[in-house]
């Protein structure tokens, strides 16, 4: 196992300090970027989505095992996101990094000078980066985004000819693609093929019109594993990547393995009598005579609060239930009789071994993709070679 050396982990929080870890596993990683291209032409590309540090498993040690996988586009947030990943020299400096947000214009230079390719969705944004490609006398990379229905961020498609063209013909601007993204991609209704279509004729009407061929994408892991006409040149997989279903009940769905375990460790055992509450506002008594194990981690490590009383932790192999209400930095389990759990024990709050993220998110009333994204820094992330 090696520690993650990227920027900020390393700085944050030196190993050993802190015992939440989260074990990122490679192989599982690589189990699921083969289970989504099983899944589509084999002349698509993947796109590997990166952003929120990859899902909160760390982008640069993600980025670079995808890049080892043949992955040449990469996905993030913003422009901190995509300096941040280049700077780690993680990817091969050939390989795309496009900023998914509408960039603000005052900071287009930055794109050009670490190479990113820019979300553009208006004239304004189009005139802003043509005017920085030109003094610097480089072409700034741009994909022009068409909002079909997701409601959030691109040009409309009845304004989109204008736009596109307008990019197509300046020399400071490098056309790379064209994409959309969908609002309910796990299901397949009149809504969703209405943006698809949408989004391909807007694209076939400009592809026609100049003779040229833009690399048009669509698909997150919804879209991906439910609309096979959406994989278009190429896909856009985040949460399959990182080893969870976008949603419940998706039929045929390929297996996936979970890329990271959140552990921590037991520091604190004790007996209690019948009727002794634990931690805040008293929410859990124990109905008779039990050990209780303190947990070193908690809502500041991205375990919920709303999981208090709901949730299950495993233990050398046991599932133990989760009692009291979650505080800061310590979790309560309740151990009943096992003698031969101690301080210093190894603990999974979820992953391969212990309840799935989607598990967890479940009981926390949110998505698995909020609770991955949501630990935090100070839990250290640790790549792992070998297959859990
Ligand atoms: C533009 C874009 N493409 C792709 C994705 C990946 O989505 P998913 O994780 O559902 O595959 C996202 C995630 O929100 C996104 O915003």
């Amino acid at each position: 196992m090696t520690a993650d050396t990227t920027p900020p982990y390393s700085t944050l929080t030196p190993p050993g300090e802190h015992p939440a870890e989260a074990i990122v596993s490679l192989p599982n990683l690589e189990h699921n970027f083969r289970a989504i291209r099983e899944r589509i032409p084999s002349t698509c590309r993947i796109m590997g989505i990166v952003k929120a540090n990859a899902y909160g498993h760390g982008a640069a040690g993600i980025a670079r095992r995808l890049g080892s996988l043949g992955v040449s586009d990469f996905g993030v947030a913003n422009i901190e996101e995509a300096i941040r990943l280049r700077n780690a020299h993680a990817i091969s400096s050939r390989a795309a990094v496009l900023a998914f947000c509408s960039p603000l214009a005052s900071y287009l230079p930055l794109y050009l000078k670490h190479d990113i390719t820019a979300t553009i969705c208006d004239h304004e944004m189009l005139r802003a980066a043509e005017a920085v490609g030109s003094a610097h006398n480089r072409p700034v990379r741009i994909q022009v985004k068409v909002d079909t229905g997701m409601g959030r961020l691109g040009v409309s498609p009845r304004h989109a000819q204008e736009l596109l063209h307008t990019a197509e013909k300046s020399p400071h601007l490098n056309l790379e693609g064209i994409y959309t993204h969908f609002a309910q991609s796990t299901r397949l209704d009149a809504f969703t093929a209405g943006q698809l279509k949408t989004f391909l004729d807007t694209c076939s009407e400009f592809e026609h019109s100049t003779g040229k061929h833009l690399c048009k994408h669509a698909a997150n892991s919804g879209a991906l594993l439910t609309l096979k006409d959406a994989s278009l040149d190429m896909v856009r997989p985040g949460i399959m990547l990182y080893g969870y279903l976008p949603d419940e009940g998706i039929e045929n769905a390929p297996e996936l393995k979970p890329v990271m375990e959140l552990r921590t460790k037991v520091i604190f055992v004790k007996e209690i009598d019948a009727g002794t509450s634990i931690s805040y506002n008293r929410r859990w008594s124990a109905p008779s005579k039990t050990r209780i194990a303190t947990l070193s981690a908690g809502y500041a490590d991205g375990y919920h609060r709303l999981l208090s009383n709901r949730i299950s932790v495993s233990i050398r192999g046991q599932s133990f239930p989760q009692v009291g209400t979650v505080t800061m930095d310590q979790i309560m389990v309740d151990i009943g009789d096992s003698h031969n759990i101690r301080a210093g024990d190894d603990a999974v709050l979820f992953g391969w071994n212990g309840p799935g993220a989607d598990d967890i998110a479940r009981a926390a009333e949110t998505i698995s993709y909020e609770i991955l994204c949501g630990i935090p820094a100070r839990v250290r992330r640790v790549f792992k070679e070998n297959s859990p």
